[in-house]
């Protein structure tokens, strides 16, 4: 899920009175004892939030008697899908759901796992999380089988899901032990979907990064992560490799590596790093690492060694409106944002093995740097399809200051995109004042219903970073307005903004595929289930089906948005 609210917490100079705390464990750099491990898990302890379990620690089967329940009422008129009702999706159209390990799994300390910097952030509350911790979530770990059970009742044919790289190397490392244990927790889930039809989609990395590389070297701050990443990738190609045959590299690069503007990161910056530049010491080490973690991939399959699948990486971002259409510096501030969020991940990797000319001209080789020829050739093409996590449109409108001043800025505000986030202004449209769509609940502030710009995206990015592969939404979701304040299972069941907000971007897609000929080839909706929502944790709801956190099985219940995506790929899906 994409969060603007680190962003928020950065902007707003909070950054600054979370600089002290615990300081992170000393790493391990050898030997790998279970010592070793306990010590680190003594760390994320150290604050004296011991980690919890949950009450179901065996893995519970398919229930026999399973049934979706009473059937909502009529939601929706059928003549509102009257332009779109026999459209077809195309045949092999990916139709699927998308979780991430820290968000679902639980059992952090279990089957030898390693712990994460969100185990250590959040015990510490050092990581603002809402005052919780990702200890159990919502038990996937045991639950999984009756959670694939119960989205399969969706009709789904594919659920993409991330792998914990501490569950298979607890201290993060090449050469460091792989753990048997945690490489078997994913092929038992794999296997459990594909008994079920369904496609396995894996992410290697959404966010949780090992935390013994986090004091090691600062994980993505050093170019060491390279070398790690890719042992770790290759371990999982080989283990999985004949089983999952669509794969990304990594989720949502640009609000994972504006992550490193904040603590834990900002105690680790050395030879002059500070919260401004660390995103774009990141950006470099990631795109080298997704690219190399890609050559490997492709070895394996030319070797022979796994099936012929397909790689890419999560996207996030899109390209804004103007604020004023009129206005020649709002449109350049919709460039910039463009380039300077999805083009400095895209053009690298989809267009040339460098970076757009804006990024090029705003941020200077000593803050981001410049990739080599040789780099350049292992950059360039290395994805089979694009992918972007596609929630929502904002509006952009030139800073106060003017673009100028801010560009050549670098203590600027909104240096580099020089885009005016103050006010809220990206969520208001033009001169008018009117909103840019339908609201999400006020935690997320970035997010509104604006399916009407969906078309505008794919348009943009299907042209701007073309691929034979075709494009897919890898996530789009919502969050429903106070869900957290009902309380009776009938009033969080009605997730009626929730459900309009998936059927009008499903029903622009088909438009999109239908009338401007995008290739769009899958969506994954975020998300099945409630889940630990990062800084927000079980606050903020994006699922389809709620959780009860005050039963010992976690009772799921399945709201209107899941019997409304359903029937909605019942329709418009072909065999
Ligand atoms: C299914 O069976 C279990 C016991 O095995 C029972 O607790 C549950 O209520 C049953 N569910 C339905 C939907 O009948
Ligand atoms: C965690 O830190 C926040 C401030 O960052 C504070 O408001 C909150 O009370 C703290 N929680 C605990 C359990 O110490
Ligand atoms: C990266 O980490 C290695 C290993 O800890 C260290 O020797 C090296 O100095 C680091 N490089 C930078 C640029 O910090
Ligand atoms: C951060 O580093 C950059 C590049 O060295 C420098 O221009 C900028 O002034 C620094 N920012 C702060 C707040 O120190
Ligand atoms: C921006 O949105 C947040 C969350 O809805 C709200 O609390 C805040 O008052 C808004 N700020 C402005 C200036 O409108
Ligand atoms: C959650 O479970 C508790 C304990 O069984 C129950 O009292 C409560 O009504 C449930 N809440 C919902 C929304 O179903
Ligand atoms: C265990 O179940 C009880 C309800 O019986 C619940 O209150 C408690 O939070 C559960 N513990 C965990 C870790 O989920």
């Amino acid at each position: 899920m994409w969060s603007k609210f680190l962003e928020a917490v950065i902007l707003s100079g909070c950054l600054t009175q979370l600089t002290h705390a615990q300081s992170l464990p000393a790493p391990v750099t050898s030997g790998y004892s279970q010592t070793d491990l306990d010590r680190l898990w003594q760390s994320v302890e150290q604050g004296g939030v011991p980690v919890v379990k949950a009450n179901v620690t065996r893995v519970l089967e398919p229930l026999a008697n399973f049934s979706v329940g009473p059937e909502p009422p009529r939601f929706r008129p059928a003549y509102l899908q009257a332009t779109t009702q026999n459209i077809e999706l195309p045949k092999g159209f990916l139709y699927g759901v998308s979780t991430a390990a820290t968000q679902v799994e639980g059992a952090v300390k279990e089957g030898g796992r390693g712990p994460s910097n969100w185990d250590w952030g959040c015990h510490n509350n050092i990581t603002v999380c809402n005052n919780e911790v990702p200890d159990v979530t919502v038990n996937e770990y045991y639950q999984y089988k009756q959670d694939i059970q119960r989205v399969k009742a969706m009709g789904v044919n594919a659920f993409s899901f991330s792998i914990a790289w501490a569950r298979i190397l607890p201290f993060g490392h090449r050469g460091s032990p792989v753990s048997e244990e945690g490489l078997q927790f994913y092929d038992n889930f794999i296997d459990e979907l594909l008994k079920n039809g369904i496609e396995p989609v894996a992410t290697l990395f959404h966010w949780d990064t090992p935390l013994n590389l986090m004091s090691q070297y600062g994980a993505f701050l050093n170019n060491s992560i390279v070398e790690d990443f890719d042992n770790y990738a290759s371990i999982a190609f080989q283990r999985y490799g004949k089983k999952v045959k669509t794969w990304f590299t990594f989720n949502e690069p640009h609000v994972y590596c504006d992550q490193y503007a904040a603590y834990p990161y900002n105690s680790l910056y050395t030879g002059g790093i500070n919260a401004t530049t660390a995103p774009y010491t990141c950006v470099p080490n990631l795109i080298k690492a997704h690219a190399v973690a890609v050559q490997t991939y492709r070895g394996l399959i030319s070797e022979g060694k796994i099936a012929k699948g397909k790689i890419a990486l999560k996207h996030d971002g899109q390209r804004p409106i103007p604020f004023d259409s009129n206005s020649a510096s709002d449109r350049e501030v919709v460039e910039r944002r463009a380039d300077i969020y999805i083009g400095i991940f895209s053009q690298p990797i989809y267009v040339d093995g460098n970076y757009p000319k804006r990024v090029l001209d705003t941020i200077p080789a000593s803050i981001l740097r410049r990739f080599t020829d040789d780099e350049k050739k292992i950059i360039k093409g290395s994805a089979d399809f694009y992918a972007i996590d596609s929630y929502a449109t904002i509006v952009a409108k030139t800073p106060p200051n003017g673009i100028e001043a801010c560009a050549s800025n670098v203590n600027d505000p909104n240096w580099p995109i020089c885009q005016d986030i103050s006010d809220n202004v990206s969520q208001y449209s033009t001169q008018s004042g009117w909103a840019v769509g339908a609201a999400a609940d006020p935690l997320s502030p970035w997010l509104a219903d604006t399916s009407q710009w969906l078309r505008y995206q794919l348009n943009w990015l299907t042209k701007t970073y073309p691929t034979p592969g075709g494009i897919y939404i890898s996530e789009f979701g919502f969050a429903e307005p106070y869900e957290y304040l009902r309380t009776e299972n009938y009033q969080l069941a009605w997730d009626e903004r929730r459900s309009n907000y998936l059927l009008d971007y499903l029903n622009a897609a088909l438009l999109a595929i239908h009338e401007d000929k995008i290739d769009l080839r899958g969506m994954l909706i975020w998300t099945p289930i409630d889940n630990f929502e990062w800084n927000l944790a079980t606050q903020q709801k994006f699922g389809l089906q709620h959780v009860n956190h005050s039963t010992p099985g976690l009772d799921r219940t399945y709201k209107l948005s899941f019997f409304q995506v359903r029937d909605f790929f019942k329709q418009h899906l072909v065999g």
